[in-house]
């Protein structure tokens, strides 16, 4: 692979400064790396392959024509404003925010499923939710063989999916709490500490939050199936990495769980841990820090005839994100789509 100039907005951040691990870990060439974040993080440098890197404040100057790459994971008004410009100059922007998520000239990857949709990038390629990514996948090997008709999904989301501030919030929450004291950090709608909060991100007119549309709007997206019928509820909880999900699926003909099994397991990306006999299933601590999606309690839903209910697991700031944004520059590397 080519040696790439970086440039990173939000290099401060909890998903920027896994992407420079994740970087380093997987041996992509980099040639000049650029940080950028707001006036607080300005000055501060960050370790990258040894050299500290300073990080700068972000301003429309900031993107220039030798940017081959360039990476948003701040916020969504940061990228609307920033996409566009560095994709004018030519680079390769992988958005992290939901600004273009749902934009039809935009493509939503995950490179084990939909890879070829990189060939009809137009300078912007986006970056699915934290929560849609693992789902997607431990659904992905059957649903290739047996098109989804209906999910129904609840999540158990740590609070690292909500960045560094919201990490620490739950620390510091969770200090108080122990010593009798109620401080909730404003990092989350109610202290969460000991709680579980069902609103990630604002409602909409029906009730559900944004986050559980996005849900259901980027798997269609992905899956280029419009017809999936699907209804999420979204619950931040008080572990610190590792999003967890319980999934009911319906699929155009009914699957047995060991054939489930079976399936789940060819998937690339995804690991089945499942063996109830022993007492085996994943939680969020065994992918903490991990690339890992690990699937286990595969079994008949009861409540449907021939369809499944699953539990899945992955790290937000790791397949959720970051590991995502560097296969997807590999992938596109791969099929000569970065401009150099
Ligand atoms: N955390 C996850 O699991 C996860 C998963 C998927 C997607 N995402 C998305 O990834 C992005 C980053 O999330 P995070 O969790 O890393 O958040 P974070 O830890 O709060 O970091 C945000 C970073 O963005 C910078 N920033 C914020 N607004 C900016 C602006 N207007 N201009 C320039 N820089 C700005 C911040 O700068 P300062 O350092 O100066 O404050 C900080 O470096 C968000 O769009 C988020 O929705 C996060």
């Amino acid at each position: 692979m080519d040696a790439y100039n970086i440039t990173v907005v939000g290099g401060a951040g909890i998903v920027g400064r896994e992407f420079l691990k994740i970087l380093d870990q997987r041996e992509i060439p980099v040639g000049r790396l650029r940080l950028l974040a707001t006036a607080r993080s300005a000055g501060k440098t960050v370790d990258f392959r040894g050299k500290a890197v300073t990080i700068e404040e972000t301003s429309d100057a900031s993107f220039t024509a030798d940017d081959h790459i360039v990476f948003l994971s701040a916020s969504g008004s940061a990228s609307k404003r920033y996409a566009p410009m560095a994709a004018a100059n030519g680079s390769f922007v992988i958005d992290d925010s939901s600004a273009f998520r749902q934009d039809p000239a935009v493509p939503l990857v995950i490179p084990e499923i939909n890879p070829e949709d990189l060939e009809w990038h137009k300078g912007i390629v986006s970056q699915p939710n934290c929560t849609t990514t693992p789902m997607v996948l431990a659904l992905h090997p059957i649903h290739r063989v047996n098109p989804l008709k209906r999910i129904i999904v609840s999540t158990y989301q740590a609070v690292a999916g909500a960045g560094g501030a919201a990490v620490d919030g739950l620390a510091a929450e969770s200090r108080a709490a122990l010593e009798g004291r109620h401080e909730p950090s404003g990092t989350q709608k109610r202290e969460i500490a000991f709680n579980a909060v069902p609103q990630i991100d604002l409602f909409d007119a029906d009730g559900y939050t944004k986050e559980e549309i996005k849900m259901a709007n980027e798997t269609r997206k992905i899956f280029h199936a419009p017809d999936i019928a699907i209804s999420a509820t979204c619950v931040r909880v008080p572990t610190f990495f590792g999003h967890a999900m319980t999934v009911w699926a319906e699929f155009t003909n009914p699957v047995d769980p060991d054939e489930a099994r079976k399936l789940i397991a060819t998937g690339a990306g995804v690991t089945v841990v499942d063996d109830p006999a022993n007492e085996q299933y994943p939680t969020p601590m065994d992918v903490a820090g991990t690339d890992a999606v690990l699937v286990g309690r595969i079994r008949k839903d009861t409540s449907c005839p021939g369809a499944l209910a699953l539990w899945t697991i992955t790290d937000s700031i790791r397949k959720g994100a970051a590991t995502n944004v560097v296969q997807v520059i590999e992938e596109a590397a791969r099929r000569n789509l970065i401009r150099r």
